[in-house]
């Protein structure tokens, strides 16, 4: 049974052996009261260093940088829904991306799909290429091409799934399998999924990174970035880097992450339905041209996503007949879709990729087509999104 089901680890101390779901995970993992006051909430620990018995004798802490034990929560908490052993803390998603990202050296080769994030493929193609890391963004959909793009020094594969903004999904299993195989490494973004949706470890990835700044933390009010392994090497090399390079994230955001992973499970179930229910709205619009949305069945992803997810997540993508000119009509014509950059918290978004997310790809093999709108779909009532909706899509007219 995956751990979408159980926690594979259980706990068997009392001769019974019983698995925690989700939610109790997300509420309960590395968050024991207080040994000193009780508290049920994991204190916020603002010391910067700690008392030492003796010389280097102290009680696992030593310095915040090093280790604090807000952040240790948090790592516990994350560990234990992706169903991995350790557990990172950052200061942003990209500084979890550049932590992972650090285990390349000059000569060494990297793929990205053909649809990342603006930001991870700025940081390869401005940091890591310009440091003797070369790239390739490949149609990740397609063995072939992952094949044909496969080097001797080829040393990581990234995967985003479902994608953004394009919303492809990708094969985790055959991916990974794949990297396996050949030497190298499998790393998932799971910022679009979270784990409540898709496990990519138990499929076989070896690292799963996060922008906590979107579904984890789910109120738009705190940037933050986690990685996941079950890989030792990997799991010294992050503490190294999360130690070394310093990116760490405050203990209030780690609070505040923690404090979102509570309802993770409650807010995605609400968000993944009211989703469903405006990519079927949008698809009878006569001024849209295209969905994007894996939950749809004419999606080329769907049985794809089935398998490997347990819901089809919270973004919709659509294009426009009028192009351009209609979708920045739209985009600009919704009262409760806030016009933001981000996603995955309980207000709705609506964006341009093209000129905001992902403007740092125009002119590259990544760039998206500027009539693409990208909505993230909040908790407020469908009825009012709905409507909302349609009154900016009569502009696109
Ligand atoms: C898929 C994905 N990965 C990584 C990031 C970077 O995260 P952050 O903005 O927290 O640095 C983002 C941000 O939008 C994202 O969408």
């Amino acid at each position: 049974m995956s751990t979408h089901d159980q926690d594979a680890r259980g706990h068997e101390g009392d001769g019974r052996s019983h698995a925690q779901g989700f939610s109790t995970r997300a509420i309960h993992a590395g968050q024991e009261p207080d040994p000193l006051t009780g508290a049920v909430v994991t204190p916020i620990h603002l010391a910067s260093t700690y008392a030492q018995q003796a010389v280097g004798e102290h009680r696992g802490f030593d310095y915040s940088r090093t280790r604090n034990p807000t952040r240790v929560s948090l790592e516990t908490t994350i560990a234990a829904l992706e169903g991995a052993n350790h557990g990172f803390g950052f200061s942003s998603g990209m500084a979890a991306v550049d932590a992972v990202l650090r285990l390349l050296h000059p000569g060494d080769h990297l793929i990205i799909p053909n649809d990342a994030y603006g930001g991870t493929y700025r940081l390869v193609a401005s940091v890591y290429a310009g440091a003797g890391v070369s790239f390739s963004p490949v149609e990740l959909r397609s063995p072939e091409a992952l094949r044909a793009a496969w080097r001797d020094e080829t040393r990581l594969v990234w995967l985003e799934t479902p994608s953004n903004p394009k919303l492809h999904v990708i094969d985790i299993e055959a991916v990974s399998r794949f990297a396996r195989e050949h030497g190298g490494r499998c790393i998932v973004d799971n910022t679009f999924a979270t784990p409540y949706l898709q496990l990519p470890i138990d499929l076989g990835a070896d690292a799963v990174v996060h922008s906590s700044t979107k579904y984890l933390g789910g109120h738009s009010d705190v940037v933050g970035g986690l990685v996941v392994t079950n890989d030792e090497e990997l799991a010294v090399h992050l503490g190294f880097v999360q130690n070394s390079a310093g990116a760490v994230p405050s203990p209030f955001d780690c609070y505040l992450v923690q404090r979102g992973l509570k309802t993770l499970e409650v807010r995605l179930a609400r968000q993944c339905s009211n989703a469903r229910t405006i990519a079927d709205h949008l698809v009878a619009n006569p001024a849209v041209a295209e969905v994007y949305y894996p939950g749809l069945a004419s999606h080329p992803g769907h049985d794809l996503a089935r398998r490997q997810m347990r819901d089809f997540g919270a973004m919709v993508s659509f294009t426009l007949k009028g192009g351009e000119a209609a979708a920045l009509k739209v985009a600009a014509g919704t009262s409760i879709f806030t016009l933001a950059e981000s996603l995955g918290a309980v207000e709705s978004l609506i964006e341009l990729p093209a000129r905001m997310t992902h403007s740092s790809v125009a002119g590259s093999e990544l760039e998206v087509d500027p009539s693409l709108i990208r909505l993230s779909v909040g908790l407020e009532d469908i009825g009012d999104l709905l409507h909302d909706l349609d009154g900016a899509l009569t502009l696109a007219g």
